[in-house]
């Protein structure tokens, strides 16, 4: 199993050693590793056992830097950065030839973004280099959004996670693009499509789009739990599935294994709640899970988003 603790300095030791350091931020965990060295980076798909055409996610800690890594920055980008970051949006941007084609799978847009835990964003300090982070997930599984959660699944292949508590938002950031100036949402996540239009008016979406995804990570099939999972009306479904795990958004429901991701009926919660929600039923002694939509805005819509793809078996 890997060393759970804060040292920041044990971390930047083996993140210049080119080792992994899995790191926490408010989405999820991160596995990182210096974004600048393509033998670290090799490192992260290995012990992701992640396709080599998925590109990965580079986190820096201020927005000065943005151009030491990146060619051009679109009006619109800069805006959104002014407003979201440090947080839960990454910008897809031309890269600069700092960032090795490994890290981008051979695109020539590089995604990037400022993190805002606070542990990480000392770490990044400390550091002369960007961290490559995706989540600290084997290749298709659910994010991890506790240390707990990225020890079980991939403590026998990291030296160290640096611990800082439970994800506060808990899905992965919002990936945005600017292709010809045209903002393009390519995943949903942690700032909504709402808070978006917000500042920089209407954008297009085109999260899950199954024809042609730019990068595999968008495929249908991803955040998926072992069990199988099955979204409609809970009341409906449980007559059907007698020893079913339930996971609601809302509802109180009077079976052995059930979930309620906010009780007052908070998206925000609900969103913090999902993964470690879908977690904990996979590994309880049930046949399969049943869920629900939640409402559909704010983030319902990355909740929506990643329980299709849960659903989805290939
Ligand atoms: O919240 C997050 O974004 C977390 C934390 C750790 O920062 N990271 C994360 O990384 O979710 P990952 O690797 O699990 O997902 C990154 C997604 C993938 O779907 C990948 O295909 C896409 O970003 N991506 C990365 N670079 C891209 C690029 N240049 N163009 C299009 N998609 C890109
Ligand atoms: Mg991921």
């Amino acid at each position: 199993m890997a060393e759970l603790g804060n040292d920041i300095k044990h971390a930047k030791t083996l993140l210049n050693q080119n080792k992994l350091v899995a790191i926490p931020t408010e989405t999820v965990y991160g596995l990182a590793a210096n974004a600048t060295n393509p033998t670290a980076i090799t490192q992260i798909f290995k012990t992701k056992e992640r396709p080599s055409f998925d590109p990965l996610i580079i986190h820096i800690y201020s927005l000065k830097l943005l151009s030491n890594y990146v060619t051009n920055i679109p009006e619109k980008a800069e805006l959104l950065a002014d407003r979201f970051w440090p947080g839960a949006l990454t910008l897809l941007l031309p890269k600069k030839d700092i960032i090795p084609d490994i890290v981008t799978s051979g695109l020539d847009t590089v995604a990037i973004r400022i993190p805002s835990h606070p542990l990480t964003l000392e770490l990044l300090k400390s550091l002369d280099y960007p961290l490559a982070a995706p989540s600290a997930n084997p290749f298709g599984y659910i994010s991890p959004t506790t240390a707990k959660h990225v020890n079980d699944q991939l403590g026998d292949k990291i030296d160290y996670i640096l611990d800082g508590g439970k994800c506060e938002v808990g899905i992965e950031s919002t990936i945005i693009g600017f292709d010809k100036n045209h903002p393009t949402v390519h995943r949903l996540g942690g700032v909504s499509i709402e808070k978006i239009e917000s500042i920089i008016g209407k954008v297009e979406v085109k999260a899950l789009s199954s024809s042609n995804p730019v990068a595999p990570g968008m495929l249908q099939n991803h955040y998926a739990p072992k069990k199988k999972l099955i979204i409609g009306n809970i009341d409906e479904l449980i007559q059907e599935h007698n020893d079913a795990g339930i996971i609601s958004f809302q509802k109180e429901y009077n079976v052995k294994h059930q979930i309620q991701l906010s009780k007052t009926g908070d998206l925000d919660e609900a969103a913090q709640c999902l993964f470690g929600a879908l977690r904990k039923l996979d590994n309880e002694d049930i046949s399969i899970i049943i869920s629900e939509f939640a409402p559909n805005h704010g983030l319902g819509r990355a909740i929506n988003d990643r329980l299709k793809r849960a659903a989805i078996k290939q």
